[in-house]
């Protein structure tokens, strides 16, 4: 559904960079922007996170500096932070293996995004499509500078940490093309210090449809409430929202994006829960109508979202063990993030604070 991906990577194999080395990383954030994940973000990047934690060395965060570029409740946002990481634990992301974070208690994303703002032209922040989205609504003027700069922030989350991968939707390309730039850009300006990242997009799931809206993504900002899944909805709410959800004209399942979006829509959510193929279903659906397929996937959803749901809820009851879990996980991404920002302050010309220390070596 998706447009052509180059980065479909439906199998994972462990790169040659693994060698001799440990295993390589792959890194991801989400933003904690509402009170729960939702089918989009979960069936196009959070998936694959748990899927990719087997063979990478991962770093998932929560991105609370970039959920502040617009207007927000600081107590909101601090009771989502915390949702957030229950749900990343809630789903499969698995402590023991992956260090999960919050963004502004790494100091050196904030740093490192002000040497690659220095290397950021004006226009070409504001060329990109977020932030001409985003500010159009109350007017570029209105917009903080934070808004402009967010995919700035967002390319030195990544690059501190010399990914090999970072699973995202399709709605993120842009954003690691900008990334992918600006590491290129640094490296040559100074000396090799990036590696550029690949985006791990999904082509079947990178771009999961609005249910009342199907050829617009599903989205916290812009879906209407009938239009999104919320993870921690009510069971019975999600499975209602499956029924009530737009199909198109006709009556056969068909896989179809241009011609039918909304039966297609479903039919990527269903195969994606069940891990059945397309035509498979496509198969099973002959002859019957959007009735009985609807009612279908509504107990696909019911029976996939009632045990993520239970455990987030219990996960939420421990703050204790979700605070330890963040601690362990800033203390990893400190390390690795502070390692190449040295690197990274050595290289602009900065003064080291602690001159005993040297940059750490170029991995
Ligand atoms: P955010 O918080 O908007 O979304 C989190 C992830 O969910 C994906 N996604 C979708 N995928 C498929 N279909 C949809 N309808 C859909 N809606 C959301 C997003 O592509 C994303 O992967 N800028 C990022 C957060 C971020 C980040 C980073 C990501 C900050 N720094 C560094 C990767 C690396 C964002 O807004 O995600």
């Amino acid at each position: 559904m998706s447009s052509a991906s180059p980065t479909t990577q439906p199998e994972v194999s462990v790169p040659a960079a693994a060698a001799g080395g440990g295993r390589p990383r792959v890194l991801s954030g989400i933003q904690p922007t509402a009170d729960s994940f939702h089918f989009g973000n979960y069936l196009g990047a959070l998936r694959q996170w748990v899927d990719l934690q087997i063979d990478y060395q991962p770093f998932f965060f929560i991105a609370d500096m970039h959920a502040i570029t617009v207007d927000y409740d600081p107590l909101v946002l601090r009771e989502r932070t915390l949702r957030a990481a229950a749900q990343l634990l809630a789903m499969g992301v698995d402590p023991e293996r992956a260090s999960i974070f919050v963004q502004s208690q790494v100091p050196a994303h904030a740093q490192g995004a002000w040497v690659l703002q220095c290397l950021t032209g004006v226009g070409e922040a504001r060329r990109m499509t977020q932030f001409k989205d985003k500010s159009a609504k109350g007017g570029e003027g209105s917009a903080s500078v934070g808004l402009l700069t967010y995919p700035i922030l967002q390319a030195a989350d990544i690059l501190l940490y010399r990914p090999y991968y970072v699973p995202v939707g399709a709605d993120q390309r842009q954003h690691l093309e900008l990334t992918r730039d600006l590491a290129q850009r640094f490296n040559s300006r100074y000396k090799k210090t990036f590696r550029l990242p690949e985006p791990y997009i999904l082509k079947a799931t990178g771009k999961i449809g609005d249910l009342q809206e199907p050829t617009a993504k599903m989205s916290k900002s812009a879906s209407s409430p009938s239009g999104i899944i919320e993870m921690l909805d009510e069971p019975t709410l999600s499975a209602k929202k499956i029924r009530s959800a737009v199909t198109d004209s006709g009556s056969e399942i068909r896989f179809d994006p241009e011609e039918k979006p909304g039966v297609s829509n479903l039919l990527t959510i269903y195969s994606a829960l069940t891990q059945r193929s397309v035509p498979d279903l496509e198969e099973e659906y002959t002859g019957k109508g959007y009735g009985d397929f609807k009612k279908d996937l509504a107990e696909v959803v019911i029976d996939f979202v009632t045990p993520f749901r239970d455990r987030t809820l219990e996960l939420l009851a421990d703050q204790a063990y979700l605070s330890e879990i963040l601690r362990q996980g800033r203390e990893r991404a400190n390390e690795v993030a502070e390692a190449t920002l040295r690197d990274v302050y050595q290289r602009v010309g900065f003064v080291a604070a602690d001159l005993g220390k040297g940059p750490a070596s170029i991995g």
